[in-house]
């Protein structure tokens, strides 16, 4: 298992309850870091920090404003500082796999207000910690998808395309205050939200499951942890000359096309 020292470490990870998130927050605090779960809802986030004593749950939607700056000052007084930010919430729209022409507007706005958006709220307050302090990692978490495009996911591709360049203009930004900004494109991991899609569960989108693994050098999904072991990396105090990365994390996905000729 791969370990660093995060003694002392104050991480913030969004969208902690469940899944990625949560797996990045559990290898944080597996390794010495005290961890603040932020999630929507309290029940979700006080069960996914109760394993590890030092660490706790907040409730903490990206999308408001004025209850993450509230959330930040809060974790800043109780904990003293922010070390360690993974911005990791998202949503991804799974009844609208429609081409552009028939995209709900309305859901344009949800997805782009929480995968883009909500990611610059948090990173806004907590960027105004970090460069107080003079130093920081930020962890923006995009997606394969926001670097080769697919069909029928137009908003989340917009957004997670967009975290990609805002991870690369957050770097140029803050290195100069000592904060390191980076980002990682998860290629199609196995959790209960693509379990239920692509791997089984109702199996809606099951006929495109060969399609799916067909074009993975690989041949398998990911895992969480495959992804926590990015972050877990990310924030390492050896990573630290690397600045405005897009960690790409897909089992050779988007290295380019399956063909033999
Ligand atoms: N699972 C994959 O295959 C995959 C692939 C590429 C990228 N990603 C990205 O990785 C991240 C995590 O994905 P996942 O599969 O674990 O998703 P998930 O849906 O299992 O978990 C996302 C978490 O974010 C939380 N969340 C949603 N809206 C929020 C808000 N407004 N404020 C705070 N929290 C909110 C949810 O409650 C949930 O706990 C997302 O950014 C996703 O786009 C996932």
């Amino acid at each position: 298992m791969m370990q660093v020292d995060l003694r002392n470490r104050i991480a913030l990870v969004t969208g902690a309850a469940q899944n990625i998130g949560k797996e990045i927050a559990d290898v944080y605090a597996s390794n010495g870091a005290k961890v603040i779960y932020a999630d929507i809802n309290q029940e979700a986030v006080d069960r996914a920090a109760a394993s590890y004593p030092g660490c706790k749950g907040v409730v903490m939607d990206v999308t408001d404003t004025g209850q993450v700056e509230k959330r930040v000052a809060e974790i800043v007084e109780e904990f003293g500082r922010i070390d360690i930010l993974v911005n990791n919430a998202g949503i991804n729209s799974n009844k609208h796999r429609v081409t552009i022409d028939q995209y709900p507007l309305e859901e344009w706005r949800r997805l782009l207000s929480v995968d883009l958006e909500g990611l610059f709220i948090v990173s806004k307050a907590v960027a105004s910690v970090m460069v107080k302090q003079g130093d920081g990692r930020i962890i923006n978490i995009s997606s394969s998808l926001g670097i080769v495009a697919a069909r029928l996911q137009c908003a989340f591709i917009a957004a997670k395309t967009a975290v990609v360049g805002l991870t690369k203009a957050m770097a140029l930004e803050l290195a100069p205050s000592g904060v390191l900004v980076n980002g990682i494109a998860p290629g199609s991991i196995l959790t209960e939200g693509t379990k239920a899609l692509f791997y089984g569960g109702d199996a809606k989108f099951r006929e495109k499951f060969d399609q799916m693994l067909g074009s993975i050098p690989m041949k398998r999904p990911g895992e969480s942890k495959d992804i926590a072991y990015a972050a877990l990396f990310l924030a390492a105090p050896e990573s630290c000359y690397i600045n405005g990365h897009m960690m790409v994390v897909d089992g050779g996905w988007t290295a380019g096309y399956i063909r033999d000729f």
